[in-house]
């Protein structure tokens, strides 16, 4: 592509070797493009092997700066105040935009509020908002003062919002009282209402939220009460002027709840400098964003593509973007389309899950618009199956485009493995090549590295600098989780590298294909979500004696779960218990992890040791009906068992 950053392989190859062999040379190049008020001097101090001392990773020591400094006022001071940061675009026809100026002016503004509600750098704020412009700015006032947001994406319940509260002790929440999503009125107060009248019943928890502060978005929702405060009221008393909180490298920016194989969601802990660096730097090479480009992720703000390539990397880099509150087919599934024409779009990222529902709508909805502003394509969340590659490439991009397949995790801080525009030769169905600095290294079953093409599992030789630091308060849980890896046997296979938890191939080009979770975490619509805290809300119903879910293929969203439930003898599984089933799901996790399936079981299928067996359930959830197709199932207790699910797998709804 004429006048990419990176213009072909061969740049990139220099520039990717020299990541690895010179890396204080190259960080040193990079991190020019940032303001630093005070210059790092060693660039990382590292450990991965746990058997050395504790985990620990820190970047760019010695360093002070500030995440809002860089993504507003560094842009003022260069007369871009007057630049568009947002093109809102709401739900329905509302749109707005607004400058880098009025940002930084709410910015300012609301950090006083948060001054003036008690917090100050190092406390949490918990911010539980639709996609208005109020959420990216919230998110800028805590960079701002050294405050640690802690987003939790508008679609979880009451319960998965007050654990996180709690775990993560934030007294302030900022909400909004209700929006529209489609066609559907979420009503986010009572949401919010019901989490607080929860953590005030949680003895346990021993937390409360001192303060409540309202975005009046959709009145809708009914009137805001007693302990609702309004957004709007305290901005009016609030000053414009808010000096920047210096903060330290390694000195907190964020906490993101994200789902494990077991137990509850753990909060991921993002620091200062490095994650700057990497959300940025990634940015820019990865959408190959040039100064007057448009930019538009249709992400939610509440995951981390939204916070990396939203609130931070594009703002960082004094971008333009249409930030989105709807979703891709209201009112038709003509709405991306039409949107990338109004704002003439440069770069659109989605997830795969988007592409496939509007491919399934036909292609005459992208082919009756120009579309021809678009460079780069991008893609995130999930594998993308080559046909929708393909269709994304003909129908949207024309041909025309760079398809950007982007892998990488909340843990990751930003990509990973991921082509560069105009450089990359592409193949679909591939994430490309790894990013500057990014060393993978594809594990055996026995934790040996392989050469050239190979399958196995992908781990990560050394550290990057939007490395995950930590799981808030659990050290021994974020070296048990990241760095350490055991085969079926429970044996240690690998202890000092970042494991990824996914399984990748690399072909003899050394491309890497994602090819899904080898943990028992399941994507469904590029949300990840972990079987542990589905079957743990299952069991919350009544007659529920025990339950295990499983991921089985769907045509759009990816994965879908399929939940194997045995309950209390003499229960039936009637039509209403799989609805009620599916509703204690909405109500402990909320309505995205709501089970596409439920059959009931007998029992369930599992070895001597008492593991359930996976791979059995996943057989059936997937509709194979042969047990010659099921694998060794030598060492099932009760063989049986298999006969009476598949029995029961027709009843599954
Ligand atoms: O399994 C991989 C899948 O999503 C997981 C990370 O999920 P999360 O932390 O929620 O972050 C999503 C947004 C970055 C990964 O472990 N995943 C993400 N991107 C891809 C992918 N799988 C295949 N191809 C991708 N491009």
């Amino acid at each position: 592509m004429a006048g990419a950053y990176v213009s072909n392989m061969a740049q990139y190859n220099k520039m990717y070797r020299q990541s690895l062999d010179e890396p204080e040379k190259f960080w040193g190049m990079m991190s020019k493009d940032f303001y630093w008020k005070e210059m790092w001097h060693t660039l990382n101090e590292v450990n991965f092997d746990y058997t050395k001392g504790p985990v620990s990773i820190k970047w760019f020591l010695g360093s002070k700066t500030n995440l809002a400094y860089n993504a507003l006022d560094r842009h003022i001071e260069a007369g871009k105040g007057d630049n568009i940061a947002f093109y809102w675009e709401g739900n329905d026809d509302e749109s707005r935009a607004y400058t880098y100026n009025e940002v930084y002016e709410m910015v300012c503004k609301f950090a006083n509020v948060l001054k003036s509600k008690g917090i100050k750098k190092g406390d949490t704020v918990a911010i539980y908002l639709p996609m208005v412009v109020e959420l990216p700015v919230a998110m800028l006032a805590c960079a701002r003062i050294g405050a640690v947001h802690s987003v939790v994406f508008g679609g979880f319940s009451a319960d998965a919002l007050a654990s996180r509260v709690a775990d993560c002790k934030a007294r302030v929440l900022v909400t909004a009282d209700g929006v529209m999503r489609a066609k559907k009125l979420v009503n986010l107060l009572d949401i919010v209402d019901n989490a607080d009248k929860i953590l005030k019943a949680d003895k346990e928890a021993n937390h409360k939220l001192d303060s409540i502060i309202v975005v009046e978005r959709n009145s809708k929702a009914g009137p805001l009460k007693e302990q609702h405060e309004p957004w709007n009221k305290l901005m009016a008393g609030a000053s414009a002027d808010c000096p920047v909180e210096w903060m330290d490298a390694e000195d907190p920016l964020f906490l993101l709840y994200t789902s494990g194989s077991t137990g509850k969601p753990k909060g991921v802990l993002h620091t200062t400098a490095g994650y700057m660096v990497w959300s940025a730097t990634t940015f820019k090479y990865v959408f190959d964003y040039r100064p007057g480009d448009v930019y538009w992720c249709t992400a939610d703000c509440g995951w981390i593509t939204g916070h990396s390539y939203i609130t931070y990397g594009p703002m960082i880099n004094g971008a333009t973007q249409v930030l989105f509150e709807g979703v891709p087919t209201h009112p038709t599934p003509a709405r991306c389309w039409e949107i990338i024409d109004k704002y003439k779009v440069n770069q659109f990222y989605t997830a795969p899950t988007a592409v496939r529902s509007l491919m399934s709508f036909g292609e005459q909805y992208p082919e009756g618009h120009s579309l021809k502003s678009l460079r780069v394509l991008g893609s995130v969340g999930e594998p993308i199956n080559p046909e929708a590659w393909r269709w994304y490439s003909k129908h949207v991009g024309r041909g025309q485009c760079s398809i950007s397949d982007t892998w990488w995790q909340t843990e990751t801080g930003g990509h990973m493995i991921t082509p560069l525009p105009g450089a990359t030769p592409q193949k679909p169905g591939f994430a490309t090549k790894p990013f500057f600095g990014v060393e993978p290294a594809i594990l055996d079953p026995d934790g040996k590295e392989q050469d050239g093409a190979c399958a196995g599992y992908l781990t990560i030789k050394r550290s990057w600098p939007g490395q995950l630091r930590g799981i808030y308060g659990d050290q021994e849980r974020f070296e048990k989780t990241y760095f350490q890896l055991f085969n079926g046997a429970n044996e240690m296979i690998s202890k000092d590298k970042y494991i990824t938890g996914d399984a990748c191939r690399r072909d003899k080009d050394g491309y890497y294909c994602i090819t899904g979770r080898i943990d028992d975490v399941i994507n469904v619509s590029g949300h990840r979500i972990g079987t542990a805290e589905l079957e743990s809300a299952l069991s919350q119903f009544e007659h529920c004696v025990e339950a295990a879910v499983v991921g089985f293929p769907h045509p759009i969203k990816g994965e879908a779960i399929y939940a194997f439930v045995t309950l209390e003898q003499g229960y039936e599984m009637t039509p209403e218990v799989q609805k009620a089933l599916k509703q204690v799901v909405r109500s402990e996790i909320g309505a995205f992890a709501a089970p596409d399936k439920i059959q009931f079981a007998p029992a369930l299928p599992k070895t001597r040791s008492g593991k359930i067996m996976r791979r059995i359930l996943r057989r059936i959830a997937a509709g194979v009906t042969d047990v010659s197709e099921f694998g060794d199932i030598s060492t099932i207790t009760d063989p049986s068992i298999i006969d009476e699910l598949l029995e029961n797998a027709k009843h599954a709804s």
